[in-house]
């Protein structure tokens, strides 16, 4: 197989998974990164390559509902160095404001290391020639270094999906220096957020030397590496449409009734994941039900948490914790057949997302940090209607773009309620400003817009590089 695009993605968009009867089958996998890239794929015709979520297994190439798949084996050694260790110990808490505590284990480097390697491999393997290679994510942050090595004749570009940390935070990794040539060793680098793209350039300059000016790195080769922000989004039409569909609409009435027909719903939809806040939420619910500022008569809050990195100890332990508060909340301020809070840890299919999104008064999005946040936009692109209120923290990269939702800081709950409150009780005429202006953007900035802005500056920055000269005072 040799493809002209070629994704390279820790997971591919289908996980494989163990159906009761023993059986295989292919589920669509969890994340903001899946959801965005899908149909970029689908309208490009590429090769994705990525971990099909299993272990050991050997797998060929596949099609999967039109996306060539090339799923990549991971030993149990390789998910628990590299996948659950570096990755998801290391740099995802580090990346996240250190909102959990990273930890440092060489074997950790040592596995990140070698399943890098083997991805790059694979990718240099099945790109045609001057094919343009697109790298996504914290998992695989060496492989356009590896890849160029391998294959100088590739347009290669890399997107971070979540933050890229202050200088500050950085230094912290022993290896600091090796994640930053990892990815110089793209053409294009590019981040959710303009800072993000700043924090790269100036770790850059000061760690690895290079000159920089703007959101240009000059390389001592003659390369040039650009780093710009482009922030991600949805399918905008494909959720405007499937919230349009009849069966959603009645689903969504049906949800409506399930719950006892109350005044209010509101709504979060979240990975397990300490980055999200949900606990915080919870608890800044419960306490306005047990001030009587809510009455569980009326509203209710539907959590729904996708199980994620079970086999991680910080996300047990978030499971344990929620669990734990879900139980206090109903058991103190439920009532019989009106619960305090609906709490689902599952993660459900589109339409039936698309139904909760329909039957939800109010979207609360309120993670310590998160590199944009999907859900948020989503529940934007379902109120065709333009009413329902969207309360979303300030530290969400979506925040830039959705100036019109209540934005709080999480860590503030008096703040946070009096946000809900705000967004409770607010006229309707008020819910359609802010919603007629979020869908105004999210329409306007759709996953096609990214995907093309950023595939567009990856063929201009490359065709740059015979001209690459230094401006006069490179900083
Ligand atoms: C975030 C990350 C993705 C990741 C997804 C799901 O969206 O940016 O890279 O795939 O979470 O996490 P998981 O560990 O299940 O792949």
């Amino acid at each position: 197989m040799q493809a002209d695009l070629v994704i390279v993605a820790n997971r591919l968009p289908v996980d494989r998974v163990e159906m009761p009867d023993g059986t295989k089958a292919w589920r669509r996998s969890p994340g903001g990164l899946v959801s965005a890239l899908e149909p970029v794929l689908r309208a490009n015709e590429g090769v994705w390559i990525g971990w099909p979520g299993g272990t050991d297994e050997d797998l060929e190439p596949f099609e999967d509902d039109g996306l060539n798949l090339l799923p990549m084996t991971m030993t149990a050694q390789d998910i628990e160095e590299h996948y659950e260790g570096f990755s998801n110990g290391t740099l995802w808490p580090l990346y996240h404001d250190v909102v959990a505590k990273p930890e440092f284990h060489r074997e950790w480097w040592d596995g990140y290391q070698r399943v890098n390697k083997r991805f790059a491999e694979k990718c240099a393997e099945v790109a045609a020639k001057g094919a343009t290679v697109w790298v996504q994510d914290y998992q695989l942050q060496l492989v356009p270094q590896m890849l160029r090595e391998l294959r100088p004749d590739l347009r290669i570009g890399f997107y971070l999906h979540i933050p890229f940390p202050p200088a500050e935070l950085f230094q912290q990794v022993p290896w600091r220096r090796q994640l930053l040539e990892g990815l110089l060793g793209a053409d294009l680098v590019g981040f959710q957020l303009p800072q993000a793209a700043q924090n790269f350039v100036r770790l850059v300059r000061q760690r690895v030397g290079h000159k920089t000016h703007r959101d240009l790195v000059y390389l001592p080769d003659g390369r040039t590496v650009h780093a710009a922000a482009f922030p991600i989004s949805i399918d905008f039409i494909g959720f405007d449409e499937m919230a349009h569909d009849e069966s959603v609409n009645q689903r969504a009435k049906e949800i409506r009734q399930q719950l006892g027909d109350p005044k209010k719903i509101l709504l979060g939809v979240d990975r397990l994941d300490y980055t999200k806040g949900i606990y915080a939420r919870l608890r800044a619910y419960g306490e306005m039900l047990r001030d009587t500022e809510l009455d569980v008569e009326d509203a209710i809050f539907v959590q729904v948490a996708v199980p994620s990195r079970e086999r991680v100890e910080q996300y047990r332990k978030l499971r344990d914790d929620i669990d734990r508060l879900v139980g206090h909340l109903n058991g103190d301020l439920g009532r019989i057949g009106r619960p305090a809070i609906s709490y689902l840890h599952t993660s459900l299919p589109r339409h039936e997302m698309a139904a909760l999104y329909r039957a939800a008064d109010i979207m609360v999005v309120t993670p310590y940090r998160d590199g944009m946040n999907l859900v948020a936009k989503e529940y934007v692109a379902c109120r065709y209607d333009n009413d329902g209120a969207l309360v979303l923290s300030e530290f969400a990269g979506a925040a830039e773009e959705l100036r019109q939702a209540w934005l709080v800081n999480p860590y503030d709950i008096n703040g946070m309620k009096a946000a809900l409150l705000e967004a409770y009780s607010a006229e309707p005429k008020e819910l359609t400003r802010r919603m007629r202006a979020m869908r105004k953007q999210v329409a306007s900035k759709d996953v096609r817009h990214w995907a093309d802005t950023f595939l567009e500056v990856l063929a201009a920055v490359q065709s740059s590089h015979t001209k690459n000269v230094l401006p006069p005072n490179g900083s």
